[in-house]
């Protein structure tokens, strides 16, 4: 077949690592499984790109990537929300993508654009081209229920739904209290609400909605969104898509020799991902839990408040030293038992690893898939964006993790946490958690097994996509 002829498909990411990682696999399995062209279109503030290269230069040639012209942000306040940050950086693109997308149309098959969550707007560039354009929900089918029943709770509440008496009802789904609901939808007044709205009401405009979450982990979700209610495109669950652990090779790393000297089941580790940071109370108390709770441990540690968590999002943070917002004398107390790691650790490696026996997460759903792919059970503690409706997945109705609760001063207390420590390691807790953990393992390990609900559904979506002529 002649290159024209191949089909190509154009992907638009929202800027930030945690939102490419996924989107990258769902590249690798549209060029290695079902033999599309791909490319890449990546939007960028201008902040460093330097993490996002080394992820792209690693990728097949059927992949390419192309890094639209920077868009400048300069005319926002700091404190501007990051959802705010993320939409108008795609917005701005837009241009630079109609760009691409005219040149992709006259030199390719161009079958489709995808877009991913924050995207919406994109999907009118796609149709001055004749394209569809198809949607990559890159988090749970709860979160998407949510999203389309935004405008229905926004028509049947005037009071912040953090004050609903009741928890909301998504169809399908496990309930969930107003508090627990996704941060921009906890200021109704505030912009980054508006936008929520708005996306509500573009998402039934795609062509068709794929989920990084699979049918066996929100069966009841799936099912609702599933069954065409009219005017909402179709959705096709098509995760768990995550990074493998051989991607970048063997890695010798500090963390994993000392892991191969540890017992099996026996670590926790604990890390809030890339965009997480804790106060420096807060630091202080998890330390202390730590330590009181003589359990083996992995702490990747960042420093507190570490710049805005706006900055954190777009790019991988500069290490520093995290040691002086530490308890006096807490490295050599722990020396042995524990071991701290600035800033970055290799997650998926140190979670396939036999002796981690525990995730203490943030509950960002890259972290929570790359857990559940390797069986370790969580102890959630979720911190912003749609954590907290994650964690309620996962603790109220997988019951693959145990949740902590915030203490009267809005912290976590470090006897708690010295709690849910050992709870998990050598509890009878961890115990349950760990065998619902295999049976969830086991499920997603199936989704994308020869006919698994995810790998169907995936080719289901390259047909349809296959059998597009442009009109
Ligand atoms: C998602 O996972 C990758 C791979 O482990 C990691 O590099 C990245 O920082 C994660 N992103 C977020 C937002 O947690
Ligand atoms: C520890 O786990 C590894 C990998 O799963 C396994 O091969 C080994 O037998 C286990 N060791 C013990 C003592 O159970």
């Amino acid at each position: 077949m002649q290159v024209q002829e191949i089909p190509h498909v154009a992907i638009l990411p929202t800027p930030g690592m945690g939102h490419l990682i996924p989107i990258v696999e769902l590249a690798k399995r549209l060029a290695c499984h079902h033999n599309f062209l791909v490319t890449l279109l990546i939007p960028t503030d201008g902040s460093p790109i330097k993490p996002q290269k080394a992820v792209l230069e690693a990728l097949p040639n059927s992949i390419s990537s192309i890094f639209l012209t920077p868009v400048s942000l300069d005319d926002l306040p700091v404190d501007v929300a990051i959802e705010t940050r993320i939409s108008l950086t795609l917005t701005r693109s837009l241009p630079a993508l109609r760009d691409s997308l005219k040149v992709l149309t006259e030199s390719t098959r161009l079958v489709v654009l995808v877009v991913d969550l924050f995207g919406t707007d994109a999907f009118d560039v796609a149709k001055e081209f004749g394209v569809p354009s198809y949607l990559f929900y890159s988090t749970t089918a709860m979160d998407l229920s949510l999203i389309f029943y935004l405008p229905e709770l926004d028509e049947t509440y005037s009071c912040e739904y953090r004050d609903l008496p009741e928890p909301v009802k998504l169809p399908g789904c496990v309930p969930i209290h107003g508090t627990d609901l996704e941060d921009p939808i906890q200021d109704r007044k505030s912009e980054a609400y508006k936008g929520m709205l708005q996306m509500a009401k573009q998402y039934p405009l795609a062509a068709g909605i794929m989920v990084n979450s699979f049918l066996d982990l929100e069966p009841g979700c799936f099912k609702a969104l599933m069954e065409g209610k009219e005017g909402r495109p179709p959705v096709y669950p098509v995760g768990p898509l995550v990074q493998s652990s051989s991607d970048h090779g063997v890695y010798d790393s500090e963390c994993l020799r000392w892991l191969d000297k540890q017992p099996n089941n026996s670590v926790l580790f604990v890390s809030f991902g890339s965009g997480g940071t804790l106060s420096r109370e807060q630091l202080h108390e998890l330390a202390s839990g730590l330590e009181m709770s003589g359990q083996r441990f992995l702490w990747v540690v960042r420093s507190p408040h570490e710049k805005a968590a706006n900055a954190n999002y777009f790019s991988v943070q500069s290490i520093k030293d995290p040691s002086p917002f530490l308890p006096e004398g807490f490295l050599e107390r722990t020396r042995g038992v524990g071991l701290v790691v600035p800033s970055w650790a290799p997650q998926v490696q140190i979670l396939k690893h036999a002796s981690t026996g525990g995730f203490l997460t943030h509950c960002g759903w890259n972290s929570t898939l790359e857990s559940i792919v390797h069986g370790v059970p969580l102890i959630a503690w979720p911190l912003y964006a749609e954590q907290r409706m994650n964690s309620v997945l996962l603790a109220d109705d997988l019951k693959v993790a145990s949740r902590v609760k915030v203490n009267g001063n809005g912290l976590v207390g470090h006897k708690d946490i010295a709690n849910y420590a050992r709870g998990v390691i050598e509890g009878e807790e961890g115990k349950l958690l760990r065998s619902k953990m295999k049976e969830v393992k086991n499920a997603a390990e199936r989704a994308f097994s020869e006919d698994g609900s995810s790998a169907k559904s995936l080719a289901e979506v390259a047909q349809i996509w296959k059998s597009t002529h442009k009109d």
